[in-house]
């Protein structure tokens, strides 16, 4: 089965790291995002995945020579302008020739940390076509829905899933009507691709799914396990101290064997990279040290990544550190 991956953004608000490493590429615990969501892809049946991308696959390639990523063939699909989601969509299956097949496709957006088994997305799907989907979206539940898309749905004890009712894309605060919201993942039967023409830009979740939702062919797999969108520098710490933490359903190690952390150094709730150096008295909580990066002797970091070097004695909280350093 193909998946088609969203990660031509920017990654415009985790500057400056996304200045050397595109998001996809950042760690997560002592993986990547990208080999997470390959894994996590893979473990539900998918073999290829075609990236949608925005710009040069060079630092794919330099990461994963063999275009292989977690057991995951993978293809690259490189706009020549964004074509926002509906368009990359659109470009990147047409890329693998998916419009030419009657197979059913995975989407995801390349940003989003979760423990949704890919495999109940694709069954409740298949169940969800004998019904008229042509498209299942996942859900999940969030405190403040106005910066996702929220989704209305037919939901009943027997019956979890049901059709979507109504999409509105970031509906101005205090104005959404319900908690559930687009959780960033679908499966779309391949004749979506007639309303993605993928030649212009297009926004899945403006146009694409009020029109599948007007149809009665949107459907809806809300679950309430582990979710967040990783984009945020908030949120992208947060993913880091979660995979390490014990609260996924999959636990990563937090020091890499390679590390080197002085034993006079105090490292608590975080995650260090392979041939990172924590150095005589630094101490580092609730913050990611990159593989190979430096926090210096008696420096203090607290909720920061750390791609460069952190200056001995040097304080640094709630920050993003760059390879040029503080
Ligand atoms: N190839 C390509 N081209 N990818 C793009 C483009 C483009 O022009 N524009 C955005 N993307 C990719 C991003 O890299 C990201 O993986 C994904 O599409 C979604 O874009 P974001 O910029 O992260 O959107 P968002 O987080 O504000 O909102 C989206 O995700 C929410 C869940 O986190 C929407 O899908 C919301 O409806 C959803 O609730
Ligand atoms: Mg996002």
């Amino acid at each position: 089965m193909f998946a088609v991956v969203l990660v031509g953004g920017f990654g415009t608000r985790l500057r400056p790291l996304t200045n050397d490493i595109p998001k996809p590429l950042l760690p997560l615990g002592q993986r990547t995002i990208l080999e997470c969501l390959m894994d996590q892809l893979s473990r539900g049946g998918v073999t290829d995945a075609v990236l949608a991308l925005g710009f040069k696959p060079e630092p794919f390639l330099a990461a994963y020579p063999d275009a292989r990523c977690a057991g995951v063939r993978l293809h690259y699909a490189i706009e020549s302008t964004p074509l926002d989601t509906a368009g990359a969509i659109g470009f990147a299956a047409r890329f693998v020739g998916l419009h030419e097949q009657s197979e059913a496709f995975v989407v995801a957006n390349g940003d989003i940390v979760c423990d949704l088994s890919i495999r109940e997305l694709i069954d409740q799907h298949r169940v969800n076509v004998q019904g008229g989907a042509q498209a299942t979206i996942h859900l999940t539940p969030v405190d403040d829905p106005s910066q996702y898309g929220v989704v209305h749905f037919e939901a009943s004890e027997s019956r979890p899933g049901g059709r979507v009712g109504g999409f509105v894309e970031k509906p101005s605060s205090g104005t959404a009507t319900s908690r559930y919201v687009n959780a960033g993942t679908y499966v779309f039967e391949s004749s979506v691709l007639q309303h993605l023409p993928g030649d212009a830009p297009l926004s899945v979740e403006r146009v694409t799914f009020p029109l599948l939702v007007e149809r009665g062919e949107l459907f809806a797999h809300p679950t309430d396990d582990y979710w967040l969108d990783a984009g945020r520098p908030d949120t992208y710490v947060r993913a880091n101290l979660d995979v390490v933490g014990g609260v996924r359903r999959e636990r990563d190690v937090a020091i890499h064997p390679s590390a080197q952390v002085h034993v006079h150094a105090a490292v608590n709730d975080s995650v260090v990279g392979a041939g990172a150096t924590v150095a005589d008295g630094a101490r580092v909580s609730n913050s990611i040290v990159f593989p190979n990066a430096t926090v210096g002797a008696r420096a203090q970091v607290h909720g920061c990544a750390v791609l460069g070097n952190v200056p001995d004695g040097a304080v640094v909280r709630d920050t993003l550190v760059g390879s040029e350093g503080v």
